[in-house]
């Protein structure tokens, strides 16, 4: 079969907002101990920080951090993590049933944000918490020296503000799971109250309100539209959360490759039902404000899905392994990011270490999971505007989603540097497609890097054993025939191409 992918580099979608690579780091199982920290480890540093970890997170370039939770959040008291760690309280952490030691907190996670060059997003406990305790941490973090929190902040060790500009208003509050679960016009209430004074605290700082935890949430699309219509003059960024799976988490279907690798179907109706969200709350509220979509939880989730940390201290829990497939899902959900790019400002994979994660460690290694690849291809790589790609591609069946075009397309095109990007997933599990590239505009100069992850087996995975069985390899470049080119794109394949302008 052949495809084409119709590219001009001025038929754009949006600028690309750098922060929709971000990353999510909770306090739970072994994402922060033994994950991002880890001081018995014997390649820790004097921090507590792994130098190998910390090299894999940079490759990837993170532009912003969610922290500390997550389903944690909601039963966490900020206070216990600051002050000297001995002084700090050891706490069960009801979110997870685990044992929370506070030997990790609001100084370390700046540290380490800061090491990443990362910017922070700080969710703010809305479940147990109070708007007080949430204004409060707005000026420990936030102001100059000279008030009670700020001055603790300084005695602390810390005299000048950090400047946290992005704070999220809690965590999936639709959740009956939540600590402190409402229904959607108390917690929309809740939320504005807390934004009043947190934005009286420090006018500077972007607020994300809760959406629906999942499109399967019987209160979803309803709890969105009540949120944002109460919310809506009070926040800048409106959260969605989504994970997906091969069967989905819960939906008690059988496992079916064709229709998973067809999920951005669903990333993109998902958006576009939020965006429609948005834009009626905003008519209805006759608003000049706009609202942005901010994805804070988004990744492949169904087979470790078992929470029960058993009080323990770092639990080895929701440690999924991904393989190829889960790969080539996630390049599909970033290209949803980038045909997106007019509404979705903010996104952050869950989560970033060994939860959920694209990189798994023990205390003697690491290696790079599958989904990684991905992940740090699009990050380093899509910059600029997104283009408009027209993509006309043979149409495969799915159970789930009807008829699916075989190829799943994005690009990138940066005016500055003349530098483009183009992401192509070939869904089909057994059949190669012969792809012809047109630029309708001004031509590439030059292919300058290819990369591609394939493979026969959609189930392939790294482990510590095997950490580079499914990686991405260079590819030979494409030859340029005046504006076109072709190439092959193997069955079940991501590829990425890089051009100068
Ligand atoms: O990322 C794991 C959990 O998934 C988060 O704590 C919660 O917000 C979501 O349900």
């Amino acid at each position: 079969p052949t495809a084409s992918v119709s590219l001009h580099t001025g038929r754009t979608i949006s600028d690309i907002s750098p922060l929709i690579f971000g990353g999510f780091a909770e306090h739970m199982g072994r994402c922060i101990y033994e994950g991002i920290y880890d001081p018995a480890s014997p390649l820790a540093d004097e921090r507590g920080f792994r130098p190998d970890v910390m090299q894999a997170l940079k490759e990837i370039q993170f532009r912003i951090m969610r922290y500390p939770g997550g389903n944690f959040v909601s039963g966490y008291r900020w206070q216990d993590g600051i002050g000297p760690k001995e002084k700090r309280p050891r706490r069960r952490a009801l979110a997870w049933r685990s044992t929370e030691t506070n030997q990790f907190g609001l100084h370390e996670f700046m540290e380490f944000a800061q090491e990443l060059n990362t910017l922070p997003m700080w969710a703010v406990n809305l479940g147990t918490g109070t708007i007080q305790e949430a204004a409060d941490l707005v000026e420990y973090m936030n102001l100059p020296t000279g008030t009670y929190f700020s001055d603790l902040r300084a005695s602390n060790g810390h005299a000048d503000p950090y400047g946290v500009k992005y704070w999220c208003l809690g965590n999936e509050m639709d959740g009956p799971w939540q600590i402190g679960h409402m229904d959607a016009a108390t917690y929309a209430d809740k939320a504005v109250e807390a934004a009043k004074l947190m934005r009286w605290t420090d006018p500077s700082i972007k607020l994300i309100a809760c959406g629906s935890s999942n499109t399967g949430m019987p209160t979803y699309p309803d709890w969105d539209r009540t949120v944002l219509e109460r919310t809506g003059d009070h926040i800048d960024y409106f959260s969605m959360h989504y994970y997906v799976g091969n069967p989905s988490m819960g939906a008690g279907e059988i496992p079916d490759t064709d229709s998973y690798l067809a999920s951005s179907v669903q990333f993109e109706s998902h958006t576009d039902t939020i965006a429609a969200a948005i834009r009626l709350a905003k008519a209805k509220n006759r608003s000049k404000k706009d609202v942005f979509l901010c994805w804070d939880e988004w990744n492949v989730w169904y087979r470790e899905t078992g929470g029960d940390g058993n009080w323990s201290e770092a639990p080895h829990i929701l440690e999924e392994v991904y393989n190829l497939e889960d790969a080539l899902v996630v390049a599909q959900w970033l290209s949803t990011f980038l045909r997106k790019a007019d509404v979705i400002k903010v996104a952050c994979i869950a989560q970033i270490v060994n939860v959920i994660a694209p990189i798994m460690t023990n205390s003697n290694a690491m290696f790079r999971q599958t989904i990684f690849y991905p992940l740090a291809l699009f990050s380093n790589h899509a910059a600029g505007q997104a283009l408009d790609v027209l993509v006309k591609a043979p149409l495969r069946e799915t159970k789930l989603y009807g008829d699916v075009p075989q190829l799943d397309a994005s690009a990138s095109f940066d005016a500055q540097t003349g530098r483009g990007a183009l992401f192509l997933v070939n869904r089909s599990q057994t059949e190669a497609l012969d792809v012809t590239l047109t630029w309708d505009d001004t031509a590439p100069q030059s292919f300058t890097q290819g990369w591609q992850m394939s493979g026969s087996d959609p189930k392939a995975a790294n482990s510590f054993a095997t950490p580079d069985a499914v990686t991405t390899h260079e590819i030979d470049l494409p030859k340029l025939d005046g504006n076109r080119a072709t190439l092959t794109l193997p069955p079940l394949s991501f590829t990425t191409l890089l051009s100068q302008h």
